[in-house]
């Protein structure tokens, strides 16, 4: 999602006539945009900003803006006097003012959350970068995860309304983009009403959206297990532009462990949901995220992980170590774990993910594929693109270019990527 505000926080600045420069210290102004979710992320914030500092010892005008901005809000001047602007998630839209005040030498600090949202006040979407787009339909947690920092820095769930978003997505196409993936903290709690006073859920959107001429893949993320209703499962049965890719964070196999992190889910109706899901697209490539090493977590636990990876063979995961968040509550629960117990265990775990990962890929050698090339590759004439299960696919494909689709029979594969070869083109502008 920060990629998403970090796109709209730029469309907004060229709107004013800014221009992007590659380096960042070259720069009149520097937008840090930010992630509180875990302190290594936190921590990267104050790095960056000593990095901008020049030769004769000035520095860029420093905004500050994302979750970092919206914890730690006047923290961060104290900490880093050279910062100008701090600005939260969902103040964003307000940065152009805060530029022209902080040039009168003065700081601004905006942690607020609007009642009218940001999504109202921004420019609509023109000329796209890339054939590939993210769209943000929903924000922010009612879940409170007790490791979680996400229900404090971007706020109670909101979905956006069913016609911005229709719009949005027209704007998107019209700007050169085939492929939008639709993104939410719960994406999947996403609600709306349609233009004839119709309640849908995500499945409802996505049919909607498939109807737009010219937008060929759909995608979402992050989905909660709690919300992954069976019209969402079926629609991956049903429309073809929904790709078959599904990334549902579990964090942990044990049913202590999910308890204590309050997830709502236990390990069989995760692994349900799953199943339903194998049986509408006995393709879909599943995705999930995980943490080691949440307090009071035992080995017996952390076997539990293992075994539910082992049963489920995750094309792909995010795996991390708990990290304490300030004004969590499992910050402040007793038993911690040790950090060369988290690191054994995160290495144990990524080693798993990482067999599985490349297995899948061998797996699909031999497949036809639909590949949406989307930049060039290192040798003449190659292009690498996305299969529909979102791997990375090397293609020597002469006279295509980024943006093209093509069938791709896949031949070879490797731990993170695959090579193809050129069928036949799909589509071709
Ligand atoms: N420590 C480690 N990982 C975390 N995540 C969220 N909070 C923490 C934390 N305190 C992970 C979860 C989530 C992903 C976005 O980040 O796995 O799904
Ligand atoms: Fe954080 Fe996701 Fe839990 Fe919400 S559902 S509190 S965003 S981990």
């Amino acid at each position: 999602m920060n990629v998403y505000d970090g796109e709209r926080m730029t469309e907004m600045f060229a709107g004013q006539g800014m221009v992007q420069v590659e380096n960042g210290k070259e720069a009149d102004l520097v937008v840090l945009n930010t992630c509180h979710i875990r302190e290594k992320a936190a921590e990267k914030v104050y790095s960056d900003i000593g990095r901008l500092r020049r030769k004769d010892g000035s520095s860029p005008m420093i905004a500050v803006a994302g979750c970092v901005a919206q914890a730690e809000g006047k923290e961060i001047s104290k900490r880093a006097p050279s910062v100008d602007i701090v600005v939260g998630p969902q103040a964003y839209h307000r940065l152009p003012d805060m530029v022209a005040h902080a040039q009168s030498g003065k700081r601004s600090v905006d942690t607020d959350m609007p009642a009218i949202s940001k999504f109202d006040i921004m420019p609509p979407r023109t000329k796209q970068p890339r054939p590939t787009a993210f769209l943000t339909v929903q924000e922010g947690c009612d879940k409170f995860c007790t490791y979680c920092v996400v229900p404090y820095t971007r706020g109670a769930e909101i979905s956006r309304p069913w016609a911005d978003l229709i719009n949005e997505a027209k704007a998107l196409v019209d700007g050169g983009v085939s492929e939008i993936t639709l993104l939410g903290q719960n994406v999947n709690a996403w609600t709306g009403e349609d233009e004839k006073g119709q309640m849908h859920g995500l499945d409802g959107l996505i049919r909607a959206l498939d109807k737009i001429d010219g937008l060929k893949r759909i995608r979402y993320t992050t989905s909660h297990p709690n919300d992954m209703t069976d019209a969402l499962i079926n629609a991956h049965g049903e429309i073809e532009s929904l790709m078959p890719y599904l990334h549902l964070p579990v964090q942990a196999g044990s049913d202590r462990i999910l308890k204590a992190m309050n997830r709502s889910h236990s390990r069989d109706s995760y692994l349900h949901i799953l199943d339903k899901m194998r049986k509408v697209r006995p393709d879909i490539a599943l995705s999930g995220d995980f943490i080691v090493g949440f307090p009071g977590e035992t080995d017996q636990d952390f076997a539990d992980t293992l075994s539910l990876v082992k049963q489920v063979r995750y094309a792909q995961a995010y795996s991390f170590k708990y990290s304490p968040r300030p004004g969590t509550p499992a910050a402040i629960m007793d038993n911690q774990i040790a950090p060369e117990i988290m690191d054994e265990r995160l290495q144990a775990l990524q080693a798993l993910l990482n067999e599985h990962q490349h297995d899948f890929n061998k797996q699909s050698v031999g497949r036809t594929a639909s590949i949406l090339f989307e930049r060039t590759g290192k040798l003449d004439g190659q292009l690498i693109g996305k299969s529909p299960w979102l791997q990375s696919v090397h293609v020597i494909a002469p006279g295509l270019k980024i943006g093209d689709l093509a069938d791709v029979k896949l031949v070879d594969s490797g731990p993170n990527s695959l090579t193809g070869e050129l069928i036949n083109i799909l589509d071709k502008e």
